[in-house]
């Protein structure tokens, strides 16, 4: 026994930590986090204040760290600092900007794909009315992998999905030309990020649990299939990933520090803010296995 609480969340697989200083936590109760966080999938914990060597050293509990390809928008002196803000500092944006605004999971088109990213905010915008924008939405893939009919899963079981990085961030840079225009990703990028295909189910590297691991974000086809064919079978996985009934929706706090399981989640975060609102929230990535 632990003087840690970890309650149930607003969805089935969202747990959250209450009265702990994540700084502070005994080897004991950071083994009943894990327990639930590999669970469930999703857990926060508010009311933290970190600085980046703390985000680190949670973060290295779990296990190794990884730096995102992206370098440019690492937190200065900490590669392994992803930062996710529309703050710009002169012409240079300080961070990777409504970034994963999108259904997705981090790094799926990587061959191991980070196991879990932990997201910490610094400055969260609010509306005139003081609520806060700038949310995040999380889907279990697992729960709908069960929930599919025996001949889908059989189907997604055989088969893999099409990863395209570079593809989706031109299609993005192109969106986002008029309010916020980004340089197209270097060919250092694009070297480390080539097309990759990906099994359609996961299964979680330590719970052995199964997910759909197809994404609307980086997902563009299915293995053998032309990308008209593969089109509406992942359009069909998508809605069933994303429906209401199998969504959280977090409404961040500044000090929040929230984590999920890249295996056997998706998230997608709400662009409804723009400048002269301010989102800065910093990110780690701990290693992930390779997909099977
Ligand atoms: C992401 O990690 O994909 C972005 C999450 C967020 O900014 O809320």
């Amino acid at each position: 026994m632990t003087d840690i609480e970890i309650r149930s969340g607003a969805g089935t697989f969202v747990r959250e930590l209450v009265g702990a200083d994540v700084r502070k936590l005994s080897d004991d109760a950071f083994r009943e986090i894990e327990t639930a966080f590999n669970e469930h999938g999703v857990l926060y914990a508010r009311g933290q204040t970190l600085q980046p060597e703390d985000l680190i050293a949670f973060s290295k509990r779990f296990g190794g760290i990884e730096s995102h390809p992206r370098q440019e928008y690492a937190l200065e002196g900490f590669p392994q600092i992803h930062v996710l803000s529309n703050i710009k500092d002169g012409d240079r944006s300080i961070g990777s900007a409504y970034a994963g605004d999108d259904w997705h999971t981090d790094l799926c088109f990587m061959k191991c794909p980070s196991r879990m990213s932990i997201l910490y905010s610094l400055e969260i915008p609010v509306d005139d009315n003081g609520e806060a924008l700038g949310d995040t939405l999380f889907a279990s893939a697992a729960d709908a992998f069960d929930d599919l009919p025996a001949e889908d899963k059989d189907f997604i079981s055989n088969n893999r999905g099409i990863m395209q990085y570079n593809r989706r961030q031109e299609i993005k840079r192109q969106e986002r030309m008029h309010d916020h225009p980004r340089p197209p990703i270097s060919d250092e990028v694009k070297a480390k990020t080539p097309d990759i295909s990906q099994p359609m189910v996961r299964t979680h590297p330590i719970t052995g649990r199964k997910s759909i691991y197809v994404n609307q974000t980086y997902t563009f086809g299915i293995e053998g299939m032309s990308e008209d064919e593969a089109a509406p079978v992942l359009k069909q996985l998508y809605k069933h990933v994303t429906r209401d009934d199998n969504v959280y929706r977090h409404k961040w706090q500044v000090g929040d520090l929230l984590m999920w399981d890249n295996a056997i989640t998706q998230h997608k975060a709400i662009g409804n803010y723009k400048h002269p609102h301010r989102r800065r929230l910093i990110r780690t990535s701990v290693t992930g296995t390779e997909v099977f």
